[in-house]
Formats: structure tokens, sequence, C-alpha cells
């Protein structure tokens, strides 16, 4: 087979990719991080969630996720009938951006750029996987997923689309969920939510 080429348009290269994402240069994101945050899940789970990048805790512990935006992921899939050990668990970008705010480190959206450098390990975890369905959390992991820059969660939310081998599921993110000030929007979003984990479960039967 040929090496696939990612979306960053680097050609992929076997011998010369670094076998651990702790070795990745291939953007500058690294630099600031504790370490890479890879997926986490059983190797033939049915269902992958692909979140935007890992947050604060993430970076700490190295697992996806486990954070507050993580403890609202998985109420969801327990209201989607889902246990966080059924699916796989992973992000669009692996490290950690962020930029200091007094104590605090901040989350930065990631550039394009590196969204496109990361999706080699994106690509990576689809091969291992292998999974029926794929959720995107989010407009970042929607983009990655689909390799489409101008791809909207709005337009995307509306019904699953196949993509190569997999059905793509969009959905907003959990950390945005957090974030709507509004009660009532917030329960809407996380209504959302449940319900493309619960479309995500059904096609993945
Ligand atoms: N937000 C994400 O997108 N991913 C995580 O792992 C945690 C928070």
């Amino acid at each position: 087979d040929a090496a696939p080429v990612p979306a960053s348009g680097i050609p992929v290269d076997p011998d010369q990719e670094p076998a651990h994402l702790d070795e990745c240069r291939r953007c500058p994101l690294y630099a600031n991080a504790t370490q890479g945050v890879p997926g986490e899940g059983k190797k033939r789970s049915r269902i992958m969630l692909v979140g935007e990048q890992p947050g604060d805790q993430e970076d700490l512990q190295g697992k996806p996720f486990v954070g507050p935006a993580g403890s609202l992921l998985e109420r969801a899939l327990e209201q989607a009938g889902l246990d966080r050990n059924d699916v796989y668990v992973t992000n669009a970008v692996k490290h950690f951006k962020w930029e200091p705010r007094g104590k605090r480190r901040l989350h930065k959206t990631p550039a394009q750029k590196e969204v496109a450098a990361c999706h080699y390990w994106l690509e990576a975890e689809l091969a291992k996987i292998r999974p029926a369905v794929v959720v995107a959390l989010g407009s970042t992991a929607l983009k990655s997923v689909l390799e489409d820059r101008r791809a909207t969660l709005k337009a995307f939310m509306e019904a699953p689309v196949r993509h190569g081998a997999y059905q793509v599921v969009a959905t907003y993110h959990p950390a945005f969920i957090l974030r709507v000030p509004d009660q009532e929007t917030r329960e809407e979003a996380m209504a959302a939510l449940v319900h493309a984990l619960r479309t995500a479960l059904e096609l993945s039967l």
C-alpha cells in the first residue's frame, strides 16, 4: 500500500516518522505541553469520539477528557446508553495549546496548520481502531475528521454523513456546552450532544 498523505500535505514516511507522540515535531505545540495525549479505548471500538485538544488536566495526566469537559461527556454518554469503556476517545490535536493568564493556563484554539499537522496521528488511530462511527465534538474536530477546513458544525449537525469507511456524526463540544451562560440553552445543547451519541450508537449496531 502507498503511504497515506495526511491533510498537512507532508507525506508520511514510516521510517522517518516519530514512533511516539512525545517525539513529534510536526508542529511547535510540543514545546509548551507536558506531554502528548494519545487516544484511549479498546482496539476495535465501534465508536470513536474526537475532541479538539487536551485541556489543562489532560495535559498533566496524559489522558483525554479527564477534566470538566470529560465529566460532562461521561454524563452525556450515560444518558445515551453508552459506557465510556465502549468508545474510543481522542482529540484532533494531541498537545495542549495554551497561554498564561495569571497562574492559570488558558486554552487557545489550535491553528488550522496545527490541526493539519496532527492529522497524521488521527489517521493512525483511525487505521488502528477502524470505527464504524466517528463523533466529531465541535468544529475543530469536524474539520479534521472530514479533512475540510470549510466544514461547519451547523451544516453537518443536520444528519450523519459517510466519510470513507465510517459515518460522521457532528455535535457540540462538551466544553462549549459548559460555557453556555443561559440554562435553557445549555440544556438544549446537552440534549443535542446526547442525541448525537444515541445516533452514533444506533449507527454502530
Ligand atoms: N477538551 C477536548 O477537546 N479534549 C479533551 O481531551 C479535553 C477537553
